[in-house]
């Protein structure tokens, strides 16, 4: 009897953790879809992460940026996606690229997009922010 107190009492800890974790977890959740606004003047400079293979007006590596804001994925003309883009039936706005930057290969398994990712999601706010500005269509 006496032995079996000291027992419970060290699992207890254990046990708490878990449930901090949990509410831990749920706080991040919750917290997600109200994160701050992003900078478009800091996310410029984060674009040039992206430059290596995007450009906003021309197809390169990756397909041109222009007009990304409610298009569907892989739906540039002319340009080779892969089948898991164009059947991924992602339309691009702030939720799905936010989801899609962090990790892409997670996004879209099968993806040609060989980047890691930005991990950062102030990071993803600015460099959506920017997008939303720089894409926008040019005027007919
Ligand atoms: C190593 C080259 C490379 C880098 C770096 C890269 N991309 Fe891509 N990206 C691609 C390729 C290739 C595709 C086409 C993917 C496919 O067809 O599966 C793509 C597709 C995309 C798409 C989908 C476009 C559409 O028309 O559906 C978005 C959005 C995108 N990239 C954003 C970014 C952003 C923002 C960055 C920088 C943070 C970035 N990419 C960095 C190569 C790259």
């Amino acid at each position: 009897m006496t032995n079996h107190l000291p027992t419970i009492d060290r699992r207890r800890p254990a046990r708490r953790l878990g449930l901090l974790a949990g509410i831990g977890l749920a706080l991040i959740l919750a917290a997600a879809p109200a994160r701050a606004e992003g900078d478009p003047v800091a996310g410029e400079a984060i674009y040039k992460r992206c430059g290596g293979c995007h450009s906003i007006d021309r197809n390169r590596v990756g397909p041109k940026h222009e007009g990304l804001f409610g298009r569907k994925a892989g739906s540039v003309p002319g340009f080779d996606y892969s089948k898991a883009m164009r059947q991924s039936g992602i339309v691009w706005d702030d939720a799905t690229l936010d989801r899609f930057l962090e990790n892409p290969r997670a996004v879209v398994p099968g993806t040609k997009m060989t980047y890691a990712g930005v991990k950062d999601a102030q990071e993803r706010a600015d460099l959506i922010a920017y997008l939303k500005q720089a894409t926008k269509p040019a005027a007919p």
